[in-house]
């Protein structure tokens, strides 16, 4: 009975105080967008940009926009395991979210681009995607009389070249944010904004879950390549590796940034799960063997009601409805800052 009454009052404390103590969150309100200062932003430039990336001249047989894959309506991905690409073709990787990327260091999964502009061309020649000659592509656009009036507009001369079509779909682009969540509004002072089980989501993804190591900042992304143990397809990736030859990249991907995540499924670079509560399975478990995986992927030991925790956290940072497409520059009236405050370590619901 005394044994009975300790194990008890143990399994008491435990539930109570589940969690590590007194870690700190750090809330980075969404920043500004910055746009560079070899591409400024103007509302003739973003007009244009927006009319490229959602017409299907850009492909080679004019049946593939930018649109295509990245989808306004669906979190701006294709909601495919791995994208289609010219003629129906499926490419080895997932089609990452445009949300948030003008903030991004690196481009692609593998940050083979360092910038938009660099990025931008790359889809329209690839002949596994949009297959299109650039020649003929200037040519397309040439024709079509709206097309020279918007570049005139844009940049000041009518000569149509791929630097000003990039330029044109980059500031576009750097307007695709993510608005205010739940996540926001609790840090910024309504504290109903979060249920007791996202809180204590949060105070996991911060704590024993570790999540915050990698995923970090206004975005939740360190900007950094990690090898995290993904199941590979049959044909392994080697990711950051075929850039830099690296061979601590072998299998390392670039940290994707986790606001609106429940809107940009399937996940990982080869899209292997189709769920965040995959993900967290995932995690949860520790990830596969990998002679190259990150040391901070180990088994976590979440209960169910961690688990579900978890989820309503991630879930807690998808836009409040409408807000994830903004097609102004407006930058957001919140200036960074962060604070620190201690996260609640008892067990609330
Ligand atoms: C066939 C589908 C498809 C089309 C069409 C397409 N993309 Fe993508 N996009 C992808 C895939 C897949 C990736 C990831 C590729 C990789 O990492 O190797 C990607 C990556 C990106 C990224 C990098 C995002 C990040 O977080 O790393 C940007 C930006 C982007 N595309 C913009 C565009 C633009 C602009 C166009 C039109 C000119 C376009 N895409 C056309 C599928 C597509
Ligand atoms: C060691 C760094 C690291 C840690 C720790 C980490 N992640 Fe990740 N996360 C990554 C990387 C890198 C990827 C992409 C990996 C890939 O595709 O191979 C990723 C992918 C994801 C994705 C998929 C997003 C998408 O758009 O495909 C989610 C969701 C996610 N992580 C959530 C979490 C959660 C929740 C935790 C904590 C339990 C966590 N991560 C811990 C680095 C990390």
């Amino acid at each position: 009975m005394k044994y009975l009454l300790r194990g008890s009052l143990f399994f008491l404390i435990v539930l109570v105080f589940p969690s590590l103590p007194a870690e700190a969150v750090v809330y980075h309100p969404l920043p500004k967008v910055e746009h560079p200062a070899n591409n400024p932003w103007s509302i003739e430039k973003f007009e244009l940009g927006q009319k490229l990336f959602f017409d299907p001249l850009l492909s080679g047989d004019n049946t593939m926009s930018c649109e295509s894959c990245h989808k306004s309506d669906k979190g701006w991905v294709d909601g495919l395991p791995r994208a289609e690409g010219f003629q129906g073709m499926e490419l080895g990787r997932n089609t990452p979210t445009i949300l948030n990327t003008g903030f991004m260091k690196f481009q692609f999964w593998d940050g083979r681009a360092s910038s938009l502009e660099g990025q931008a061309t790359q889809p329209i020649q690839s002949p596994v995607e949009m297959n299109q000659n650039i020649d003929e592509l200037i040519q397309e656009l040439r024709a079509q009389s709206d097309y020279i009036q918007l570049f005139k507009k844009a940049f000041e001369s009518e000569e149509i070249t791929i630097d000003k079509i990039a330029k044109a779909i980059a500031v576009f682009e750097r307007t695709i944010v993510s608005g205010t969540s739940a996540y926001d509004r609790y840090w910024l002072g309504n504290k109903e904004a979060l249920s007791p089980k996202a809180l204590r989501g949060m105070s996991l993804f911060f704590g024993k879950a570790k999540c915050s190591i990698c995923h970090t900042g206004p975005f939740f992304t360190d900007s950094q390549f990690h090898n995290i143990g993904v199941p590979p397809l049959k044909n392994k990736d080697k990711g950051r590796k075929e850039v830099t030859g690296e061979i601590f990249h072998e299998g390392a991907f670039k940290t994707p940034g986790l606001r609106d995540v429940n809107l940009t499924g399937p996940y990982m670079h080869n899209g292997i799960f189709t769920t965040l509560e995959q993900v967290i399975e995932f995690y949860d478990q520790g990830g596969v063997n990998d002679s190259n995986k990150s040391p901070f992927i180990t088994p976590i030991g979440l209960n169910t009601h961690e688990k579900e925790s978890l989820l309503e956290f991630l879930n807690s940072l998808t836009s409040d409805s409408g807000d994830t497409y903004q097609n102004t520059a407006e930058p957001s009236s919140i200036d960074p800052i962060e604070k620190k405050v201690p996260i609640p370590t008892k067990r609330v619901d």
